[in-house]
């Protein structure tokens, strides 16, 4: 071999040897959008560094000079940042990452058809996942999540059709290396009794594959009103405390659909003071949350998460959520339908709310003056409110001793992101997928240089595409199965309505085409 050949092999090997011993990373020159916890708020450095030493951020400063009391490392890793942006990773308090494989699938569905069809239930009884096809599912749902800067993810993992599909999704969770709230959900499934599902979920908490990643193990169940089984949910709460759940999360979507689980049904058992207060409950959607039940969070701080556009593509809306915004986050849902990034969730949900507070004034035959929701409080909901939703203070926030979960924005390569001078307005507003240039989660490289760095990519992406053919054949076969003549919505027992259908077309027909599957 010829020797500046061998040269390069070695100091490649030298560069990659100092990098993987590295424990520290210094991010400089860039703008950073920070969180002051003396006052509460964002807090943009321009020009400034972040310190970051193993899974932690360690210091913040102005100017790419340290103060004395901050000593970098001589091994450090320098990463120039200049002109670009670096946030927090966003957090999402409610997905459900095994349904990836059925993409595409749901355009045009509505919840009923969604329960029908894609749900835990009808896919257990006629279609369940192989324990390889949710590990694959899952694993190319958190690579989405990865790619637009989600660092942070609550996994309400219904997947869970028998002890090895459970223990592939979270498997696969682990595998990511993105922190995720894996959430077990127990339901009743013909074939997997409860009583397995609780036995399993002990064996993975002991067997602890989780240990020393950033993901964690929690619960998921929808079982806790209308008519909720004692029995089973005292089951619940023993095992939030045997293993100190990391979250407690339900789907509340109440009004005609009547799927409570709200926290009236929590107050009225008593469960908000059973459950460890380490283990935060998360509400998702919480479609048609009352008065009362927003008490309830206040007085018991626990939240909800807000899925803006799962609500609208499936009409269980959000009619009050943006009442409390003090105790909301952001989520996605069933990502196969729909956008899986945060920040399109989030400025979906900014510009919904602008427009339902704009209406209270026209409404009154009044001309609205000023504007009833900031680019901030959006970021906020997406970042440091996530954390809070999953009672912790080192996610989702620039600070000292805050965890290193990072998004690197590239501030001006695209012409979307050209002149800006408010960097929160830039990412909440004008900026896409695309210009999440890095990733960093627990002090790790995510996405580097615009590309996920998993060696695995390539591998991944082929298991995948063989898993998400043979899943959506199965589907696609069994048809759409649209309730009949005479029938009820199940839970509430409500009568099913039809939307007006407002596709047109100029000629014949109305414009409400097939689906091209
Ligand atoms: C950033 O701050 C450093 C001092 O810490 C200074 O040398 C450099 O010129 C500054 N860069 C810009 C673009 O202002
Ligand atoms: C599932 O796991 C539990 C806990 O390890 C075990 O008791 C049960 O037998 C397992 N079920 C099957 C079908 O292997
Ligand atoms: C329970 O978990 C929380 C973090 O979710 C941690 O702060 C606490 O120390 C744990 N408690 C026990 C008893 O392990
Ligand atoms: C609620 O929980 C958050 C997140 O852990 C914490 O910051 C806040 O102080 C708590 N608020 C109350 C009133 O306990
Ligand atoms: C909805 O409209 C379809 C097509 O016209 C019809 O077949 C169905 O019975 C209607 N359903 C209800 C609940 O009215
Ligand atoms: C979606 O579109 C297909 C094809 O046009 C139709 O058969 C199906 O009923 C629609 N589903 C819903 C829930 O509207
Ligand atoms: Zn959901």
């Amino acid at each position: 071999m010829h020797a500046s050949h061998l040269g390069v092999l070695l100091s490649g090997l030298l560069v990659s040897a100092k990098s993987a011993s590295a424990s520290s990373i210094l991010f400089s020159g860039g703008t950073i959008i920070a969180f002051d916890r003396a006052t509460n708020s964002l807090d943009v450095i321009r020009n400034g560094s972040v310190l970051v030493t193993d899974d932690r951020i360690t210091s913040v400063f102005a100017g790419s000079i340290p103060p004395s009391s901050v000593s970098i490392p001589s091994d450090v890793e320098e990463v120039d940042i200049t002109n670009k942006i670096l946030t927090p990773g966003f957090i999402d308090t409610h997905r459900h990452g095994w349904q990836t494989a059925y993409k595409t699938l749901g355009s045009n569905t509505s919840l009923v058809d969604y329960f029908n069809r894609f749900g835990e239930f009808p896919t257990a009884a006629n279609y369940p996942f192989t324990p390889e096809e949710i590990y694959y599912s899952q694993l190319a749902g958190l690579y989405e999540a990865l790619n637009a800067g989600v660092t942070t993810t609550l996994d309400h993992a219904h997947g869970t059709f028998s002890n090895a599909t459970s223990s592939a999704s979270f498997q696969a969770s682990i595998d990511s290396g993105a922190r995720v709230f894996w959430a077990y959900a127990f339901h009743e499934l013909e074939n997997y009794p409860l009583s397995e599902q609780f036995a399993h979920y002990r064996s993975i908490f002991t067997e602890a594959p989780h240990l020393n990643t950033p993901t964690t193990l929690g619960i998921a169940y929808d079982g806790f009103g209308p008519n909720p089984n004692q029995e089973i949910i005292s089951t619940i709460i023993s095992l939030t405390h045997e293993t100190n759940a990391s979250v407690l999360t339900t789907h509340s979507v109440q009004g005609p659909y009547g799927i409570t689980n709200s926290p009236e049904d929590f107050a009225a058992q008593s469960l908000f003071t059973s459950i460890p207060p380490t283990t935060p409950i998360v509400f998702s959607h919480a479609s048609f949350l009352s008065a009362v039940g927003a008490q309830l969070l206040r007085t018991y701080n626990h939240t909800i998460s807000i899925t803006p556009e799962s609500e609208m593509h499936y009409g269980h809306t959000h009619p009050t959520s943006h009442l409390i915004l003090d105790r909301a986050s952001i989520g996605v849902d069933t990502h196969f339908t729909f956008s899986t990034d945060i920040l399109t969730q989030t400025r979906m949900w900014l510009q919904s709310v602008r427009r339902l507070l704009y209406a209270e004034v026209l409404n009154r035959w009044q001309v609205p003056v000023n504007n009833p929701m900031s680019a901030n409080q959006a970021f906020l909901l997406a970042t440091r409110n996530g954390g809070l939703s999953l009672r912790r203070e080192d996610l989702g926030i620039i600070a000292p001793g805050a965890k290193a979960d990072l998004v690197i924005w590239d501030g001006g390569t695209g012409p979307n992101m050209w002149g800006w001078r408010d960097p929160v307005a830039a990412v909440v507003l004008h900026g896409n997928i695309g210009d999440v240039e890095g990733v960093v989660v627990d002090g790790r490289w995510k996405k580097r240089g615009g590309k996920l760095t998993d060696e695995r990519f390539e591998d991944v992406k082929m298991k995948f595409a063989e898993v998400a053919r043979r899943v959506q054949d199965r589907v696609v076969e069994a048809g759409v199965g649209l309730p009949g003549e005479g029938e009820r919505f199940v839970v509430s027992g409500l009568e099913f309505g039809n939307s007006t259908v407002v596709d047109v077309q100029v000629g014949e027909g109305d414009g409400y085409g097939g689906l091209f599957l």
